[in-house]
């Protein structure tokens, strides 16, 4: 959900506005992945290096988690999401952690649309977990090293259990993954555009879905393999 703050600064506003204005897109493909039947999305809301921004967005944008989590639990409710966050959880402020606490129990029984939202999150962190959690297990003699498959490395990951993305959306023109999903991403179809995060409309999103949906995945394999 990149582009905030060049949003803001384009309109002579202050980045704290930008990342407001980056709730409404926020809301709209939460609402278009259920109507659409996507099982499982994952938004990029704060990274481990995000933390190293001036100490105001900061405080703003955690405000403005907190705000959202109050604002935005009852109509997830309603529209059957399951909310979890992954990341750094333990770094993030008290008043903060309750609330995700709060929402992650009270959808945990919903089952339309799986949302995580990663907060503190890096992708080569995510990965030295997951190899710590499988060190872990070889030590304690419940697996060999060499028979580890790449489903008891990803079981540490903080997807483990979703299904790998099969679509990356990355706004504001800039065409990286900047540590986010690493291992997962593997065979994620990426698109990017140049539309600001706070301008990312319905019509950008169904652009995106055809976008990945006139693509031939094939995972390896020949074109006239996958075609069969
Ligand atoms: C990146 O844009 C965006 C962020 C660091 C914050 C994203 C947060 C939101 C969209 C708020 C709502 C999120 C949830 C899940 C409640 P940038 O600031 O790097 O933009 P720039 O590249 O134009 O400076």
């Amino acid at each position: 959900m990149d582009g905030n703050g060049r949003w803001a600064e384009g309109r002579g506003r202050d980045r704290g506005a930008g990342h407001s204005s980056g709730i409404n897109p926020v809301r709209m493909v939460i609402e278009e992945s259920v109507r659409h039947g996507i099982d499982a999305l994952t938004l990029f809301a704060f990274s481990s290096e995000n933390w190293s921004r001036p100490a105001s967005e900061v405080a703003g944008l955690m405000d403005l988690f907190c705000e959202s989590l109050d604002a935005e639990l009852p109509s997830l409710q309603s529209n059957g999401v399951r909310l979890r966050f992954i990341g750094e959880l333990s770094v993030l402020a008290a008043p903060l952690r309750a609330r995700i606490a709060v929402a992650s129990a009270a959808t945990a029984d919903n089952r339309r649309l799986q949302l995580q939202v990663a907060l503190s999150y890096g992708g080569r962190q995510d990965i030295l977990t997951a190899a710590r959690a499988l060190a872990a297990r070889c030590e304690r003699g419940e697996l060999r090293s060499a028979a580890a498959q790449e489903a008891d490395f990803a079981s540490g990951l903080a997807l483990a259990g979703l299904p790998d993305p099969d679509l990356f959306i990355r706004t504001g023109g800039e065409q990286r993954v900047s540590n986010f999903l690493l291992w997962n991403l593997a065979y994620a179809e990426l698109y990017f555009t140049e539309t600001l995060w706070p301008d990312f409309s319905a019509a950008d999103f169904e652009i995106a879905l055809q976008h990945y949906a006139g693509r031939q995945r094939r995972f390896g394999k020949t074109g006239a393999q996958v075609a069969l």
